[in-house]
């Protein structure tokens, strides 16, 4: 019993929901006209897809299962991935050689440029999202904010590992 509770705890705890104002003042540094998008842990209410619907981009969105998307058919991801999946799905998404601009924690971000994480390529910083919206409506704050594997095209982001090349 104790165990199911535990279960149902970290599901529950993966609802985070961001801000569109998170969307727009990270994604508006990043010009995506021509690039296929996919938004893998986003269905069609999440701001993130919103957000890239409305600035006209190729975008398409899949909450169903990161791991099955054919990501041969996309050029970038973008979204903010399951907390507790996080450290995998960037694994595999250097492993098939794909960029992304995701949300994850302050924590992990603090690991990377410590070199205590190591992905293997650069990662860049870009802004804080600090408040998210939860499935009863509520927002929580939490200390997240956006990476990415590639320089934004206003050149703000800051290079937050050294090389990204395991030193
Ligand atoms: C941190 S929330 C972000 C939600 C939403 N994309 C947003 O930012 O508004 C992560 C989402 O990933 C979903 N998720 C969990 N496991 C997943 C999986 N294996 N494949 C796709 N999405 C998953 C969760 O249900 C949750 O809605």
């Amino acid at each position: 019993m104790q165990q199911l509770k535990t279960c149902k705890r970290k599901t529950m705890d993966d609802e985070f929901f961001t801000m569109y104002k998170d969307c727009v003042r990270e994604l508006h540094k990043y010009d995506l006209r021509g690039k296929k998008i996919i938004c893998p842990c986003d269905n069609k209410d999440s701001n993130i897809y919103k957000y890239l619907k409305h600035c006209y981009y190729d975008v398409k969105c899949d909450s169903k299962e990161w791991r099955k998307i054919d990501y041969s058919k996309y050029d970038i991801v973008i979204t903010n991935p399951p907390f507790s999946q996080v450290r995998e799905f960037i694994r595999y998404l250097v492993s098939i050689k794909i960029d992304f601009i995701i949300i994850v924690s302050d924590v992990l971000r603090y690991s990377i440029k410590n070199g205590k994480t190591n992905f293997g390529v650069p990662i860049y910083k870009g802004w804080d999202a600090q408040k998210f919206y939860r499935p009863d409506g509520n927002i929580k704050a939490v200390h997240c904010g956006w990476i990415a594997s590639f320089q934004d095209d206003w050149n703000e982001n800051i290079l937050l590992n050294s090389k990204g090349d395991g030193k």
